[in-house]
């Protein structure tokens, strides 16, 4: 994982790293860097701990230089120490270097270079990058006065060929202090984007970092480099082929990223679920003339069609919002359906016959395990879609087609908005599916209907967050808590107990009801809190079944059902209510109340919500 940026014009490159970095704290932040050059002298500052810490250390004296480098870590090889952080240098001092990715070779590497005299501080794989360019920058010493002729200096040629060394992933930003004008960048497995600005340049690992300063940006695919200069840039392959990038948009502003009088990015995304899932929809979903237009999936609609299996395959919440699509293609278009971890489909021998559908989920784009799966479809023949959040990202780039989720950008490291679009837009291809296959014009022009109409309903939701902090209150001293749900509702059980125990550290565990009685019964003692998702719908009466099951066992029972239920109460020692809908709509609104849940149980005990311990958003390792 990890945040990198770099900076190059005109302007004092420390605060715009080191804001840069806040916006990246969400890719890890258990160390904090960045290396400034001025003149042909490196000044290196870095701490364990956060950015604020960063900022402590660069408040006296404040730094003027106009060029840098930064980076928020997620420790992999190496403890959090202010050693272990980034950036690297090499044994010289005359290279820094910042990384986000994991360098697999870094112990051949290291041995290597240690047979060759050099010395190693950190525990690091990026420490073995840093030394393996300042070991080949030496070994082109002679050649320094003629290597402008091929269009290359020294320090390039030293980056270029330490990179074919290299086996794994990374994101680079590299300085060499003999060079005080250039920042060099390459791409392979990790994201990097430059952002272009009028006479300033910022290298970044997403666009948050760099849309305060620009909106037009290149996007480095994996194997290139990108040399960055006063003038401007060049971009080129490890192999020294020249590559022509065009300037795209980027499509989300600042705001969209600030908290807005929220107290935490988290609760923000919750509160934006009715707008988030208007825009996600927008466009796309024609109450008037009962379509749906799911335009960047067009091209591909014939195969999508004709899906004889269906792989859903993601990590985290996106699998969970893959669980949901299982029963709606099962039940909507009638499609074989299987959700898949990615990080577990990815080393199978899976079976890809011809009409096997692979459709990848992810908020970010980026998940390694999710990328990688993405990948062994291609490579085995199958139509690969993907269902991807972040407009641009290396998964939204690697599928066939896909369709994007447009919630602007999620910032809080739990995932909220990104469930409840990712569900909906499977409910729109689905229903499209369906629509293509078997449904009646009158069923898919009432399922458009309802769908439409579920955005508002969740405001009724968010109503009660006061409430739902008051069971929070009075149960987050229990450390075991069960969720239970059935049918579409078992994923959103899943969910539920995911969010609690990442946030606010109870352990949780989601079950379906029914297997309760298979062993996790057994816990149910001592008013240990039980969230049941008992919505109206055709198991309600299983499910309330379930309940008394907990209640004649000392559970307290959290039950999150229909408003017009009358019955419930009696069975509920708290309630949460949602509006009627059908069954299979019910996950996007039922599963709202367990996010506010999760969020206030994690404020009452003083947890850091946007930032829980050892997490990080986007988890491009494997
Ligand atoms: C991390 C995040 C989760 C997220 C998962 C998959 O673990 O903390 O919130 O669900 O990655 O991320 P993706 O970006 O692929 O949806």
């Amino acid at each position: 994982m990890c945040g990198i940026v770099a900076y190059l014009g005109k302007k004092a490159a420390q605060p715009i790293l080191t804001e840069g970095l806040k916006r990246l704290e969400y890719r890890g932040y258990d160390s904090a860097g960045v290396a400034l050059l001025d003149g042909g002298a490196l000044q290196i500052k870095k701490t364990s701990g956060r950015i604020s810490g960063l900022e402590e250390i660069l408040e006296n004296p404040s730094y003027t230089q106009t060029l840098g480098i930064g980076h928020t870590r997620w420790a992999t090889h190496g403890k959090p120490t202010t050693i272990n952080a980034h950036p690297q240098t090499d044994f010289s001092g005359k290279i820094a270097v910042v990384h986000n990715g994991i360098i697999e070779n870094y112990g051949t590497l290291k041995t290597w270079l240690k047979s060759e005299g050099v010395e190693f501080v950190s525990e690091t794989d990026t420490e073995v990058v840093a030394n393996l360019i300042g070991y080949f920058y030496n070994q082109y010493k002679e050649k320094d006065q003629c290597d402008k002729e091929n269009g290359q200096c020294r320090f390039e040629r030293a980056v270029q060929r330490s990179l074919r060394e290299v086996h794994g992933t990374y994101g680079l930003a590299i300085l060499c202090s003999d060079y005080p004008d250039m920042i060099i960048g390459a791409k392979k497995g990790s994201p990097l984007i430059l952002g272009v600005g009028n006479d300033e340049y910022i290298l970044a690992s997403d666009a948050s970092a760099i849309v305060e300063h620009t909106t037009r940006a290149i996007y480095l695919n994996d194997n290139e480099m990108i040399v960055v200069e006063p003038g401007g840039f060049r971009t080129l392959t490890s192999n020294n082929v020249p590559v022509t990038k065009s300037l795209k948009d980027i499509e989300f502003s600042l705001e969209q990223i600030e908290l807005d009088g929220f107290a935490h990015h988290m609760l923000k995304e919750i509160f934006e679920q009715p707008k988030s899932l208007e825009t996600c929809m927008g466009g796309r979903l024609d109450v008037q003339d009962s379509r749906i237009v799911l335009g960047g999936i067009a091209g591909k609609l014939r195969d999508l069609t004709r899906t004889k299996r269906l792989i859903l395959t993601a990590c985290g919440t996106a699998f969970h919002a893959g669980l949901v699509g299982e029963f709606l293609f099962e039940h909507l278009a009638r499609i074989p359906t299987e959700t898949e971890y990615a990080s577990e489909f990815r080393y199978r021998n899976p079976i890809i016959e011809d009409g096997t559908v692979v459709a990848a989920i992810s908020q970010s784009g980026e998940t390694a395990d999710t990328l990688a799966a993405v990948e062994q479809a291609k490579e085995r023949g199958a139509t690969v879609i993907g269902l991807v959040n972040v407009v641009g990202s290396t998964i939204a780039r690697t599928t066939d087609s896909g369709i994007y989720l447009h919630v602007g950008p999620e910032v809080g490291v739990a995932s909220t908005k990104a469930f409840t679009a990712q569900v909906t837009v499977l409910q729109m291809l689905a229903i499209e599916l369906g629509r293509r296959k078997h449904l009646s014009s009158y069923e898919a022009a009432k399922l458009i209907e309802q769908l439409a109409a579920i955005p508002e309903k969740i405001k009724t939701i968010l109503e009660q967050s006061e409430h739902i902090k008051q069971i929070a209150a009075e149960n987050i001293h229990h450390n075991n808590w069960l969720f239970l749900g059935r049918g579409f509702n078992y994923p959103v059980a899943l969910e539920g107990a995911l969010k609690l125990k990442e946030i606010s550290y109870i352990h949780a565990e989601g079950l379906p009801a029914a297997e309760m009685k298979h062993g996790p019964i057994a816990l149910i003692a001592d008013g240990m809190p039980a969230v049941f998702i008992a919505p109206k719908g055709p198991q309600y009466d299983k499910i309330i079944g379930n309940i008394e099951e907990v209640r004649a066992r000392g559970g307290r029972t959290i039950v999150v059902a229909t408003d017009t239920d009358t019955e419930i109460e009696q069975y509920a020692d708290h309630l949460i209510t949602v509006p009627d809908v059908p069954e299979m709509f019910q996950p996007i609104l039922t599963v709202v109340p367990l996010q506010l849940l999760a969020y206030h149980a994690a404020v009452l005990k003083g947890r850091d919500v946007d930032k829980p311990r050892n997490l990080a958003k986007s988890v491009t390792v494997e």
